[in-house]
């Protein structure tokens, strides 16, 4: 087997029983301050520092980092816990709500001053949001996502750099060991898994390995996007079997998407809510070229090549 390298990262349970268990501290203190020292703390605020809290979470703790899209589903069912939590006894629920109806209500102080500003703000607010969205944008049409973002003139993977215009896979090569992109082209109907097949097919056989442990998921077991996770994203996986995808790119190009996901994808990348998650995390530099061998082997493209 090709030893999976596998670098540490989150799974759902581990956030839930984590993160819960931080949140049950959380109250735990604010029990005890109220109980031992008398320091009651306000449900509104506890609610407010433990939302807080749970969003700060999402985005620093958790590794490899979540897409924005997937951050604000969570923050979302966050805070309907929350609202279960602080209405949970009467008692709460009146605690929660006494510092806003004291400000909705009052006719002098502080509270009023609050209030007053409030209300003035409020509506500049709206305005400014709605300005916000409506306001002519000069840039680029961002909303049109660029399926492929002009990468960059190199790459860092592993420490080392890889310059995408002269980069090469190490295993498309023929017999001989050297660098061949008419390799394909005679292997095509080869058979991987016959154990006097050439150092190329031998390759897309560990490349294959390979994708079904970490890409079918979502790239699905024909290649063709339609992997068992994939209707859950948007944008959904690449169907490597569509023309428009691998066979249109460069291998370095693809590399370069392989290894590092679809994190700080350059400006057309928007909105950045890919799933795509960086491999360079997962796989080894070797795995990765092994992978996009088999990408190509198996729906009978060929790389772009530059001239
Ligand atoms: C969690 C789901 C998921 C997994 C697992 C996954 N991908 Fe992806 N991949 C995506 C999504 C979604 C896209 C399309 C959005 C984008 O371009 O970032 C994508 C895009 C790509 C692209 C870019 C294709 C193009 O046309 O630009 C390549 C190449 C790719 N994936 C290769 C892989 C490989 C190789 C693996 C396994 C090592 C893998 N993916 C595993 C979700 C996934």
């Amino acid at each position: 087997m090709t030893g999976l390298k596998l670098v540490e990262g989150y799974m759902p349970i581990q956030m839930l029983g984590e993160m819960g268990l931080q949140a049950l501290l959380f109250i735990f203190i604010f029990y005890l301050l109220d109980k031992k020292m008398g320091i009651k703390v306000n449900k509104l605020l506890q609610a407010t520092l433990l939302f807080v809290y749970s969003i700060l979470y999402f985005r620093y703790r958790i590794y490899p980092p979540i897409p924005f899209s997937v951050r604000a589903i969570y923050a979302t069912m966050t805070l309907i816990g929350i609202f279960m939590w602080v209405s949970s006894t009467e008692e709460a629920w009146q605690d929660f709500r006494r510092p806003i109806i004291a400000v909705a209500d009052a006719t002098t102080g502080a509270a009023k001053m609050i209030r007053t500003v409030v209300i003035i703000l409020l509506p500049f607010l709206v305005g400014f949001m709605g300005y916000n969205s409506m306001k002519p944008n000069v840039d680029e049409p961002i909303e049109l996502r660029t399926v492929h973002p002009a990468p960059p003139a190199s790459t860092k993977v592993h420490g080392k750099t890889f310059v995408l215009q002269t980069a090469q896979s190490p295993f498309r090569v023929d017999n001989d060991g050297k660098y061949s992109d008419k390799v394909q082209n005679t292997y095509i109907d080869g058979n991987p898994w016959d154990e006097k097949a050439p150092p190329y097919l031998q390759y897309v056989r560990e490349g294959g390995q390979i994708f079904f442990q970490n890409c079918h998921w979502c790239h699905g077991d024909n290649l063709n996007g339609r992997g068992m996770f994939a209707f859950a994203f948007n944008p959904i996986p690449a169907n490597f079997t569509d023309p428009g995808t691998i066979a249109q790119l460069q291998e370095t190009f693809v590399f370069w998407r392989v290894a590092k996901g679809g994190l700080n994808l350059p400006r057309e990348g928007f909105p950045w809510a890919s799933v795509m998650p960086p491999w360079e995390q997962h796989l080894t530099t070797d795995e990765i070229w092994k992978v996009i061998l088999f990408e190509y082997w198996h729906t009978g493209y060929y790389p772009r090549t530059w001239d």
